[in-house]
């Protein structure tokens, strides 16, 4: 059942659509791979602590590869990323990245070109080019450049800046106090990233606060960071302290187990055990959704990890409720939306999605493509410019359904064709080997 085909969105799709059978439940345990947020960043800060960084359970899936090949297309180390086995990162300290002769390919991974951008603003003297595949070549960049301008970054691009291939001619940067432009992490994470060489401290103000990785791994490296303010929104920055390698430990991706939590939840019969999924509370509200639609979750051995809290979730199927979401839950769900929007298909009364226009500018228009596919298979629902409202209990049927090439909307509508009442054949499925390579197996596995 695995898909093999690279993605590549700037190609005609040619091979032939995945079919995903009708009927049957899912049973059984599943470990989801490593946490793509926590992955993305242990392999940057490994790369400029001085010695080395253990990782494990390291994701091992295209965008964290597309991070590794730009680090060591800068001079670090970075042992072969394979499933299971541990990741090594040889630091090089803070200013010991090398101006690359070659453009840095961050691939369809926004992670990897915002926080890239971050950690090369402050390499004086030297020069570096980023790109990324057609969907990130459309993503905005301004959001990233704009506020480390205000350090003294300078970033050239298309759109004024905006859009990728992106120039950044290393400059040293001074402190500065930054209210970011949205709520996300990756912007806070590079102005974090650039904090660390600039001449004086910086502080980074969220309008929301965003998922907390990258606070809790710097400090565990060694930075000087502090966390203050309404709901840790402030975090400042003191230069100086150089970072130490430390060992990693990943816990699962909780953006991955949802398929599985939704999957269970909305199939008959279905009972699924998600082992080792990290828990930390800024990741945490598909969670707090599944329970206000009514679904059954249960938390078993809640513990910490390597300083984030994971656990393993058992779910099973039963009756759901509408939702509601709006904006200040956003940030904590803010991937999960499209398979929300599945759940939505299958829960009693009209779900409301507003706050959202953020999903716009994920890997692809995330409310346009599900509505679009959604819509392909039966589904009534009404797209809003932020948003979208589903009504629920409708029964879907087979259709020809699209990932266009996003790998959330690939396993999104795998988990919508476990309800059709007829066989969906699904175009581009191997956009899933972003986040997750072993969906499709793990997908065989649990059928039942
Ligand atoms: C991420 C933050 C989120 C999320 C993305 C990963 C991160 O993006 O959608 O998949 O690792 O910081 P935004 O920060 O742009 O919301």
């Amino acid at each position: 059942m695995t898909p093999s085909a690279a993605v590549d969105p700037g190609v005609d799709v040619v091979a032939a659509p995945l079919r995903l059978p009708a009927g049957g439940s899912l049973r059984g345990r599943v470990k989801v791979p490593g946490d793509k947020s926590i992955s993305h960043r242990s392999l940057l800060f490994g790369a400029i602590a001085e010695g080395s960084t253990r990782i494990e359970g390291l994701l091992p899936a295209e965008d964290p590869l597309s991070t590794a090949a730009c680090l060591r297309a800068m001079g670090v180390t970075v042992s072969e990323i394979r499933a299971g086995q541990p990741v090594l990162v040889e630091g090089v300290g803070l200013d010991g990245l090398r101006e690359p002769a070659e453009v840095l390919d961050c691939g369809n991974s926004g992670t990897t070109m915002r926080l890239m951008l971050g950690l090369l603003a402050g390499r004086e003297g030297r020069h570096f080019v980023l790109d990324g595949d057609a969907s990130l070549r459309s993503r905005p960049m301004r959001r990233v450049g704009d506020p480390l301008a205000n350090m003294g970054a300078h970033i050239q691009g298309r759109d004024n800046g905006n859009l990728a291939p992106l120039a950044v001619q290393g400059r040293s940067l001074h402190g500065a106090v930054i209210g970011t432009p949205v709520a996300s992490a990756q912007v806070k994470s590079a102005l974090l990233l650039a904090a660390l060489t600039a001449s004086g401290p910086t502080t980074v103000i969220e309008p929301a606060p965003t998922r907390d990785h990258s606070e809790r791994m710097l400090r565990a490296f060694g930075a000087d960071l502090e966390v203050d303010g309404d709901q840790g929104r402030f975090i400042t920055v003191r230069p100086g302290p150089g970072l130490r390698g430390q060992t990693v430990v990943v816990p699962g991706d909780i953006s991955s187990a949802a398929f599985w939590l939704v999957a269970a939840a909305i199939t008959p019969g279905a009972d699924l055990t998600i082992e080792n999924v990290g828990l930390n509370p800024s990741r945490t509200g598909i969670l707090d959704v599944l329970a206000q639609m009514g679904a059954s979750i249960t938390v078993l051995n809640a513990r910490d990890v390597a300083g984030e809290p994971v656990g393993d979730l058992r779910v099973q199927h039963g009756p759901l409720r509408a939702f509601r979401i709006e904006e200040p839950m956003i940030p904590r769900l803010v991937d999960e939306i499209p398979v929300l929007a599945v759940a939505a298909c299958c829960a009693e009364g009209v779900s409301q999605l507003s706050g959202a226009a953020e999903l716009r500018v994920k890997e692809t228009d995330r409310l346009a493509v599900m509505a679009r596919q959604l819509t392909a298979m039966g589904a009534r629902l009404q797209e809003h410019p932020d948003g979208l409202s589903i009504e629920g209990v409708t029964a879907l049927h087979g259709a020809e359904v699209d990932s266009e090439t996003d790998h959330r909307v690939a396993m999104s509508l795998a988990v919508a064709s476990l309800v059709a009442r007829a066989d969906t054949r699904l175009r581009r499925p191997e956009a899933a080997a972003v986040s997750y390579p072993g969906f499709w197996d793990d997908l065989a596995r649990l059928r039942c």
